[in-house]
């Protein structure tokens, strides 16, 4: 059984597909033993207790300096010994030392075709307006493993999403979800939760 702890900042609806995708039998062999966030009034924290699964706040805000903050957070990690760490709509950098201790146990989701529209600044809404801005005509998300850069980690899988002629950052922003992070995100954990998935000089290999 995989045992997963889920970071959350927003609402949680990566954190409900997967949550719906262990209920439908899509995601197998895992379980969410804690949800993590940053943010005491993340809409994920009520989606995690409407699930009942434990779900903790630990937020920066609460500590004297980031350094404190990144041993507490990776104190918690470590604790719960969780198998692999999912970075579900997280807005805050994962501590060095929570990547050193986890190595390529740690996911993320992004809202767009890395190495497009990502890095420092490219998060929620802003990664579609500067989508809409450089007038791309697909995009898409990510999913991948997390190392010390932002949005740089081996890659797991990509799925595109047209960008429509009207589009909004909010209705682009909905339509990456549905289509692409919340079935991307899924199959994932599935995936690694059933040993279909290995890294190899740096890039994800997929064994059937
Ligand atoms: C969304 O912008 C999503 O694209 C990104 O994080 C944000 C919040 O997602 N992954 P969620 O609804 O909290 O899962």
């Amino acid at each position: 059984m995989l045992k997963i702890v889920v970071c959350v900042s927003g609402g949680g609806t990566n954190l409900q597909a997967v949550l719906d995708g262990i209920d439908a039998g899509i995601v197998t062999n895992t379980e969410v033993i804690e949800v993590i966030s940053n943010n005491a009034k993340a809409g994920a924290l009520k989606r995690a207790e409407a699930h009942g699964i434990p779900g903790i706040c630990i937020s920066p805000k609460e500590f004297a300096d980031r350094e404190a903050f990144n041993q507490a957070f990776t104190d918690e990690l470590c604790r719960l010994k969780p198998d692999l760490v999912v970075l579900a709509g997280f807005l805050v950098k994962i501590p060095e030392q929570a990547v050193a201790h986890f190595g390529n146990r740690i996911v993320n989701i992004h809202p767009s075709l890395i190495p497009s529209f990502c890095g420092v600044g490219y998060y929620g809404l802003k990664v579609h307006e500067k989508v809409l801005e450089r007038g791309v005509k697909v995009t898409g998300a990510t999913v991948h493993f997390v190392n010390d850069g932002m949005d740089e980690g081996p890659i797991i899988a990509q799925k595109a999403v047209p960008v429509q002629e009207d589009d909004t950052p909010e209705i682009l922003q909905r339509r990456v979800m549905e289509q692409a992070e919340w079935i991307l995100l899924p199959k994932a954990i599935d995936d690694i939760a059933n040993g279909r998935i290995a890294v190899v000089d740096g890039k994800v290999i997929k064994k059937q």
